[in-house]
């Protein structure tokens, strides 16, 4: 089981989705229409993984006969429950439960194998087996089903985290060491991962597609409104937590200059790149 992901998502990180639902849609819009696009739903029964607030699940519930939003944080799920009651839409469902083995017995109501397209924007990343999550994401795909799921590239090449990073880092602790490879947001950055672990969990015809495209940090806004997102999110609270008062002012200076230089009258313009992986369940 996914327990540090399963005490992460119903505690430090979801706070930060709960509390910025709508920033975060705001933020990652590009990339929910490119998993749109490229999932093409027309009719179909669509399983929604680590469907966090719900986004992409109400997206795409227009075209599809069913949804299912599937994640393991209750904080994230009662957003996305909220949202769904005051949609209007009636063939989307948000369950609880770590993708890398749902359904299990527990979960009487669902069925192996129902659903025929899995989609996902950046809740693919955090298994502490991908091998056995992915085998048992296919299992509950038909066979000749689909996957249209978003996942970071590297960080190299996501200029809205390395430059806000570049600038403070002067003023602040050094950064603690990389977190060795495993679950978090860049477990499928390498093309070759992904390909590797999809073919070993029975998908075929696997294909990446870059979605490269600015990024404004918690959409478009102000630069203070840009800041102000960026300083509270966990990435950058684990920089500047450990920071002096007068460091840390200095560090949000030095971003605020940053984001003053990329600011052009409707928010923060940055690059970032996104794979979107599709793929057939063989
Ligand atoms: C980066 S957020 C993306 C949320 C949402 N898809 C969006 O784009 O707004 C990652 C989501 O994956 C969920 N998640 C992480 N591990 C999971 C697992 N093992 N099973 C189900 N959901 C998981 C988290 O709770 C979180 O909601």
């Amino acid at each position: 089981m996914n327990e540090a992901q399963i005490e992460r998502w119903n505690g430090s990180e979801s706070d930060h989705w709960f509390e910025n639902a709508d920033r975060y849609d705001a933020q990652l819009a590009p990339f929910l229409a490119a998993v749109l696009e490229t999932a093409r739903i027309d009719g179909d029964a669509v399983l929604d993984v680590g469907c966090g607030c719900g986004a992409l699940s109400l997206a795409v519930a227009p075209a599809a006969a069913l949804v299912t939003g599937l994640d393991i944080s209750a904080p994230l799920l009662s957003v996305a429950r909220d949202r769904l009651a005051s949609s209007g839409l009636g063939n989307v469902e948000f369950v609880q439960g770590d993708a890398q083995v749902w359904p299990t017995e527990a979960d009487s109501d669902a069925a192996r194998g129902q659903f025929n397209i899995m989609v996902s924007r950046f809740g693919l990343m955090f298994f502490d087996d991908p091998v056995r999550a992915f085998t048992n994401l296919r299992s509950n795909l038909r066979s000749g089903g689909r996957t249209v799921f978003a996942c970071w590239q590297d960080l190299g090449q996501q200029q809205w985290l390395l430059e806000p990073m570049v600038a403070a880092a002067p003023f602040l602790p050094p950064a603690p060491p990389a977190p060795p490879a495993g679950p978090g947001m860049f477990a499928l950055a390498d093309p070759a991962t992904v390909e590797s672990v999809l073919t070993r969990c029975g998908f075929g015809s696997v294909e990446l597609a870059d979605c490269s495209t600015s990024l404004s940090p918690g959409g478009p806004g102000t630069v203070d409104d840009a800041v102000e997102f960026f300083a509270s999110t966990g990435i950058a609270r684990s920089l500047l937590d450990p920071a002096p008062p007068d460091a840390r002012a200095a560090a949000i200076d030095a971003v605020t200059t940053l984001f003053t230089e990329r600011h052009d009258g409707t928010g923060v313009n940055m690059g970032s790149a996104a794979w979107i992986v599709s793929a057939t369940a063989a």
